[in-house]
């Protein structure tokens, strides 16, 4: 205690002997002070003989990156390609759906890529909660690493406690609510889309529940996905109250009832088509508007504008193996009783296989 009440003390007394000095010594600073600068120029022409001598030795460039980080303190990006190549670490951004989709139907203009790029099959999974099945996939994508994206669209009040060793750990999309038959099952799809294409490694996007699991192993997938030229989604023109039924007038001159289609949710995209689904402002208002409650908006929505826009590009089919029960509007779950080596054959064997040269 006592010294610091010293210490502060000779602080208080130091002010004044300085003041006094400054105002006594009139004539010998200017001599001190002449000399001062003298040796401040002398070791300024010192070190600028050096740093010029220096420079020409270790070449400039040493020098400028010294200058930057002095102006921008943050570590600064590559200004290499790889910056707008490298897909995002994180799949939590803080864009809100108008700005996502703005910056998600970003196009390339010139067709080949001056890098080697490895087209990945994105599988978006699109759930209410937990994914019982992840165990399954975990297998399904061991190996595959540079092949593949995962990204989920759940709950927003669904946090998951994947492994870090699990393919879906961190896999998360900024969600939204996403109601059955209503228009926000559609925008949990689109911005499932939209977060996918971000990477532009993805070139086929495929949306699946957390009651799929993988039937074909990796390897069949991505060959039979990659080898196509249709993309994969059920689109079909149904007469009757199920199909036509749901057809609402208002709707033309955008869409005509013949153009009218129908399909399961479950579908396998080109990037092509899904920059069109992300970019879409002509047919979105009409569905939403029109395409209310019975008229259930996820099975006519992509199924109808894709057969309209790009109707050459679509096999029409599946690739998700469903069962519908007659008249019921939900595919049939599959249980423990199910379960056995003849039902695994069967649904393998149900799993289409046309000659790839023809598709
Ligand atoms: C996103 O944010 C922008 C800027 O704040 C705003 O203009 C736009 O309406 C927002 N979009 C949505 C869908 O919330
Ligand atoms: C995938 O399945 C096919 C057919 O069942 C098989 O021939 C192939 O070896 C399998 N590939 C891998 C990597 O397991
Ligand atoms: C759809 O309707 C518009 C306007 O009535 C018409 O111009 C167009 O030819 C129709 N298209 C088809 C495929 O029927
Ligand atoms: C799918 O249907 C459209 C009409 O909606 C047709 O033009 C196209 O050829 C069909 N695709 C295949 C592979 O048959």
């Amino acid at each position: 205690m006592q010294s610091g009440v010293g210490n502060f003390g000779s602080l208080e007394d130091g002010k004044e002997p300085y003041t006094r000095t400054t105002n006594q010594s009139t004539r010998p600073l200017p001599l001190r002070l002449l000399l001062f600068l003298l040796l401040f120029l002398g070791l300024v022409s010192v070190y600028l003989f050096l740093s010029l001598y220096m420079s020409q030795f270790l070449k400039i460039q040493h020098v400028v990156p010294v200058v930057q980080s002095r102006i921008q303190p943050c570590v600064q990006e590559p200004r290499t390609l790889e910056k707008w190549i490298r897909p995002p670490s994180y799949l939590i951004h803080s864009m809100n759906d108008s700005e996502l989709f703005w910056r998600a139907s970003f196009v390339p203009r010139i067709k080949e890529y001056p890098f080697k790029r490895t087209p990945k099959i994105a599988f978006m999974f699109l759930t209410r909660g937990p994914l019982p099945m992840a165990p399954l996939w975990d297998k399904f994508f061991k190996g595959n690493d540079k092949l593949y994206s995962i990204y989920i669209h759940s709950l927003p009040s669904y946090h998951p406690d994947f492994p870090t060793s699990s393919a879906f750990y961190g896999k998360q999309i900024p969600s939204q609510i996403a109601e059955w038959g209503m228009m926000s099952l559609c925008d949990g799809e689109r911005r499932l889309l939209a977060n996918a294409l971000l990477d532009i490694s993805n070139e086929w996007f495929v949306l699946l529940s957390e009651s799929c699991i993988p039937l074909k192993n990796f390897s069949i997938v991505y060959q039979y996905i990659s080898r196509s030229r249709f993309s994969f989604i059920s689109s079909f023109d149904e007469p009757g109250l199920h199909g036509r039924g749901r057809y609402n007038e208002k709707m033309s001159p955008e869409v005509n009832l013949t153009e009218w289609r129908k399909g399961s949710q479950w579908f396998e995209l080109s990037r092509k088509l899904v920059v069109d689904i992300v970019q879409d402002r002509v047919y979105y208002p009409k569905f939403k508007q029109l395409c209310r409650s019975v008229c259930y908006v996820d099975e006519h929505y992509f199924q109808t504008m894709l057969s309209i826009q790009s109707p050459h590009l679509l096999a029409n089919r599946s690739l998700t193996w469903v069962v519908w029960p007659w008249h019921k509007p939900h595919p049939r779950t599959f249980g423990k009783a199910d379960l056995n080596e003849n039902f695994f054959k069967k649904i393998s064997e149900a799993w289409s296989y046309p000659n790839w040269n023809n598709f």
